[in-house]
């Protein structure tokens, strides 16, 4: 009897740690990386601004939480194999960055790699897993983001399995982001894993191209989209399908298609880390990430990733079951041309199996709210008619009417 209390004890003792685990991102994580715009150019000033920014540009209270240094921080291994951030760069070393991000009401994040090197050739964790874990526990680190260069011969499972077992272990509560880029479909076996997992190559700045490198290509926006069609049954509260971060605000596409790319993120229920100069930002590309009924979509408890619907001649719609019987619908365009909705609810009625939601609009009703323009649009009684611009979106909440 004893010993089967004890073993009660210690598997009640694991699952709660594993609970614990995936508690950590209930909502897609949200943040600020900066990668996209800074790449190597990392120093413990661009982390405190970042995290200054977020504060008083509004950001943290929209829901913006990981400041996240992404490749480059670290410099070499010590005589006893821990990792050394860069001096230089990082005078007064991660745990003093890491206090004074907490002291913001933020979190901080860090990035390693599950090979020898990083992408950017800097020590990788590989034969250091413990060890690194550990450190990052120490020193207070919120967020791992684990890569996947200078591999060969590993196998994905059980290098980000092991980096996973070695973070529980070391005790300090982290979301760990995976980043291998889909090689090994790992929305088939990481949810137990970690919190969310990059599903492509690297995202370019751009909302339709491919630039393409020797063996590998990054992907503008809407080829990204199109490569998220067959994933959402593996999105859900504690692990998310990672498209790859925010470029809104990055210069390389126009607003109306950074209003796009941030909305179908939402659309998506994708992780939202932001990636710009947060510090130069435009008030245009400050309304678009702080847009709070995006960002309600976006982070909607139920964390059902949307779907697209139709498409016809480059407009396609796509919608997200939310919480408390509403729903998200964007019509995205696609094409060069200015497209005419007469979209005409009551006739579409929206059978989604896998949520096992129906939009039916001849037996409920929903309020419609625009949200980039905060208009009221009436009701799903009456066909909506409205126009789209080129690459940009009409964004609705529609919110159900109660008898
Ligand atoms: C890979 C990742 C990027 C970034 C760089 C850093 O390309 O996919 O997101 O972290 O490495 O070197």
């Amino acid at each position: 009897m004893k010993k089967l209390l004890l073993v009660i004890f210690v598997l009640a003792t694991v699952s709660v740690s594993a609970q614990k685990f995936q508690d950590l991102a209930l909502t897609p994580p949200m943040g600020w990386n900066s990668w996209n715009k800074f790449q190597c150019n990392v120093s413990e000033i661009l982390i405190k601004e970042a995290a200054d920014e977020m504060v008083s540009t509004g950001m943290r209270d929209a829901g913006y939480q990981y400041i996240v240094i992404d490749d480059c921080w670290q410099i070499k291994r010590d005589s006893m194999g821990f990792i050394v951030a860069d001096p230089e760069r990082f005078p007064s070393g991660i745990k003093a960055l890491a206090d004074y991000v907490h002291s913001k009401g933020l979190k901080l994040g860090i990035y390693s790699c599950a090979g020898t090197k990083t992408c950017a050739g800097r020590p990788g964790g590989r034969g250091h897993e413990f060890q690194d874990a550990y450190i990052y526990a120490k020193w207070g680190v919120d967020y791992l983001k684990y890569d996947w260069c200078s591999s060969d011969g590993q196998n994905q499972k059980e290098s980000y399995r092991l980096m996973s077992q070695m973070l529980k272990e070391a005790g300090h509560p982290i979301v760990f982001s995976l980043c291998e880029w889909g090689g090994s479909k790992p929305w088939e076996w990481a949810s137990e894993v970690g919190h969310l997992w990059r599903t492509t190559g690297d995202i370019a700045n751009c909302f339709d191209c491919e630039q393409k490198h020797s063996g590998y290509s990054n992907w503008g926006v809407t080829k990204i989209l199109d490569m998220q069609i067959d994933m959402r049954q593996y999105a859900g509260p504690g692990h998310w399908n990672d498209p790859d971060m925010l470029q809104v605000g990055n210069g390389g596409m126009t607003i109306n298609e950074d209003r796009a790319h941030f909305s179908m993120w939402c659309m998506l229920a994708a992780p939202l880390m932001a990636g710009n100069d947060l510090k130069n930002m435009s008030s245009q590309t400050h309304d678009i990430l702080t847009n709070i009924d995006a960002i309600d979509i976006d982070q909607d408890t139920k964390g059902i990733q949307g779907f697209k619907y139709k498409s016809e001649e480059g407009l396609e719609i796509w919608l997200k079951p939310l919480s408390a019987g509403d729903w998200a619908v964007c019509f995205l365009n696609r094409s060069v041309d200015i497209k005419t909705i007469d979209f005409d609810w009551i006739n579409n009625k929206i059978n989604d199996e896998f949520s096992k939601r129906i939009l039916n609009a001849s037996v409920e009703t929903f309020k419609i709210k625009d949200v980039w323009t905060k208009k009221e649009l009436g009701d799903t009684q009456k066909p909506l008619k409205a126009g789209v611009l080129s690459h940009d979106v009409l964004l609705l909440r529609l919110s159900l009417v109660k008898n």
